[in-house]
């Protein structure tokens, strides 16, 4: 059984095969997944399809590229949901930053303001951080330490793991590892993997981007995370089963509605609640 703690099924790149999309998913031992909505207008979307399955929840944020779209208003509102579990995909992204300085400090500036009003919800609401990071690893890590993010926690889920980044494990930070953990030029975050506590490992597709060797450059899916699963268990010479058991263990108790997921419930829980979105 796998927990996807970070899939975008809002995207409209799944709005045609959802159903086929989640069937085979179960099939592979998906038994859960979270999406993070990213975009201001995906976000009704995104809850809509987690009221739909009932092992599906959603997430409120802001991605970085968005970080103009901020409006603390109509991300409390969605978190008042029931099936709201995390704030994100929040974080920072310096990899498309602007030529000129200038610009690109004012683009760093507000980001991190906007990444900052994120944990502080996540605060206040008392629910765990989904946090994208690329390319921006020392600054991310003085906002989350800063802004004393370690009350709540939540997963780091990261392009470019950095050494840096693992002290945050002490701190009530996941790692999620993805699809590029089977690239073959992804040797630093292999390099990593053995340094992350196991108790802080988590399985992620990324979908629809991201997707794992040998599905490199098509669209991601869940089902494809046992991919994933494999490649970990390689690397850290373990089973595949235990894996799967330490990283939904560790889903569970970050994200304790997971918990409600049962073996037995399996064979239905994907199945259409309502109306189609
Ligand atoms: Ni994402």
């Amino acid at each position: 059984m796998i927990i996807d703690t970070h899939c975008h099924l809002d995207d409209k790149q799944y709005e045609e095969d959802l159903d086929k999309v989640l069937k085979r998913a179960q099939e592979s031992g998906v038994a859960g997944i979270l999406i993070p909505a990213a975009d201001i207008n995906d976000i009704q979307r995104a809850r809509t399809i987690a009221h739909l399955y009932s092992n599906i929840y959603f997430a409120v944020g802001i991605h970085p590229y968005h970080h103009l779209q901020y409006n603390e208003s109509v991300l409390r509102e969605f978190a008042k949901d029931e099936k709201c579990i995390a704030i994100g995909e929040c974080g920072l992204d310096y990899s498309r930053l602007p030529e000129d300085a200038d610009e690109q400090s004012v683009e760093k500036e507000a980001q991190k303001r906007v990444f900052s009003l994120h944990v502080r919800l996540a605060k206040e609401l008392k629910k765990p951080l989904i946090v994208h990071i690329r390319d921006a690893n020392d600054d991310s890590k003085k906002v989350l330490l800063d802004e004393q993010a370690g009350e709540v926690g939540g997963v780091l889920h990261c392009y470019n793991a950095s050494e840096h980044l693992l002290d945050l494990a002490d701190k009530g930070f996941y790692f999620g590892i993805g699809g590029v953990v089977t690239f073959k030029n992804a040797k630093k975050l292999v390099e990593i993997l053995p340094k992350i506590p196991l108790e802080k490992l988590l399985i992620e597709t990324d979908g629809p981007y991201l997707s794992p060797t040998p599905h490199r450059g098509e669209r991601n899916e869940p089902a494809y995370t046992v991919l994933v699963v494999e490649k970990i268990a390689q690397t850290l010479d373990m089973s595949a089963e235990d894996v799967c058991n330490i990283t939904t263990k560790n889903a569970m108790s970050l994200f304790k509605e997971f918990t409600k997921t049962k073996q037995d419930k399996l064979n239905n829980y994907f199945n259409f609640k309502g109306e189609k979105c």
